[in-house]
């Protein structure tokens, strides 16, 4: 069950910010105290085990990040979830299956998050790789016609699909079972791979039906709150062989011959990659210890902040929108929506003087593009939004 009061977990970052209204954990959650101690005792631990650490951190302290991460999504398999500092480092490893391929086809939508879209422009520049993006910046008041687009061109051969669950620059959310409609009429030899870091520890979601069918991408930086260093990739069973590949990804096998050809863990491991500062999973294990062993889990949290959301909505300034000339990209009943809430502002430079305004009477929210973003979290508590909904109103007049 729930604690009244969840914001007690957060009193050193709240000190951080004193005075200020963090409305940014879509963007940095605030990390609960214990992820504190947990940071110290993995130096503690590093003074008394030298080397032998790695043994600890590969038989005891990876299999429960992977057991939680499992948990959270409700995958059986947690041999199947590899780690890295970032998403970005496994979405690389990822591509790299094809390379010295003749051609590459890709499919994905014209919001993905930067890295990759960075990272699509790139590779567009490389002939034989074609990248096709479907619309996607209509999703949130229209999901049907993305939904249409989006099968007419999986039902084509791709070799690889990237996909987010939830948009970052609007909070609009797939359903489980949307994407699962996705992925049927996704021929098999497609990669379908998801990026889920809006998604993950924050909407109720339940992978068991594509368990095995998907990759799927987040990390413990935002809604995991365990910060930096949790990068996971869920990855269905398979020889695979990335040709970005490191010392991790045959761990097991070190100790065995060395043979000419590259071996590979059987697992998830196969993707993972080289020496990484371990101590986020230390402080993400101990932030879902606290949270199993106090009963708060992923359905709980989402209805908290869904109750804030909701307090933030029915208090919002009535002239906030219409004096800023914002556009809302979120439907107010928010079903199935992510933990921030988002309005586009009618130009960039609009968007930047709202979030000055904003953020010089110590509201901190952040915006992409002309978009501005809302964070909600479980560090918050309703007197929070009331506050925030106060000092909007003074601001709007
Ligand atoms: C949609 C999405 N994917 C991924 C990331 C993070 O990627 P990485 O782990 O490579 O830094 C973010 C961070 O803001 C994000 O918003």
């Amino acid at each position: 069950m729930m604690p009244s009061n969840p914001k007690q977990y957060y009193q050193r970052f709240w000190a951080g910010h004193a005075g200020k209204l963090h409305f940014r954990a879509h963007s940095h959650h605030f990390w609960p105290d214990i992820s504190r101690e947990a940071q110290i005792a993995y130096w503690d631990e590093c003074a008394k085990l030298g080397d032998d650490k790695w043994d600890k951190i590969f038989s005891e302290t990876i299999p429960r990040t992977q057991n939680h991460i499992a948990s959270i999504l409700r995958l059986a398999d947690a041999r199947q979830i590899a780690l890295a500092p970032n998403t970005h480092e496994l979405s690389t490893r990822l591509l790299s299956l094809f390379l010295g391929r003749k051609s590459l086809n890709i499919l994905t939508t014209t919001n993905e998050f930067h890295s990759w879209r960075r990272q699509f422009f790139r590779l567009m520049e490389i002939p034989n790789i074609t990248i096709h993006q479907v619309d996607a910046n209509n999703f949130p008041h229209d999901r049907d016609a993305f939904l249409r687009a989006m099968r007419t061109e999986l039902a084509k051969h791709y070799d690889l699909v990237y996909l987010s669950q939830v948009f970052f620059d609007s909070g609009a959310a797939l359903t489980d079972s949307e994407i699962v409609s996705l992925v049927a009429v996704t021929p098999e030899s497609t990669l379908f791979a998801i990026d889920g870091y809006h998604g993950f520890a924050a909407l109720p979601c339940c992978l068991t039906k594509l368990e095995g069918k998907v990759f799927y991408l987040g990390g413990g930086y935002k809604y995991g709150q365990g910060g930096e260093g949790v990068g996971f990739m869920v990855v269905p069973k398979g020889d695979w062989r990335p040709a970005y590949t490191g010392w991790y990804a045959e761990y097991a096998k070190l100790s065995g011959p060395t043979g000419q050809t590259v071996g590979y863990a059987n697992d998830a491991m196969a993707f993972m990659g080289s020496t990484q500062d371990p101590s986020g999973f230390y402080r993400f294990n101990a932030v879902w210890d606290l949270f199993n062993a106090e009963g708060i889990g992923i359905p709980g949290i989402h209805d908290y902040v869904a109750g804030l959301q909701k307090t933030f909505l029915e208090n919002l300034p009535r002239h906030f929108m219409r004096n800023w000339s914002l556009t809302p990209l979120f439907d107010p009943a928010l079903v199935w929506h992510g933990h921030f809430l988002t309005f586009e502002a009618s130009s960039l430079d609009l968007a930047e003087r709202c979030l000055q305004t904003l953020n010089s009477h110590d509201i901190l929210i952040d915006r992409r593009g002309a978009r501005l973003r809302f964070g909600f979290g479980l560090y918050q508590d309703k007197a929070d939004v009331m506050a925030l909904c106060q000092r909007l109103q003074k601001l709007v007049g």
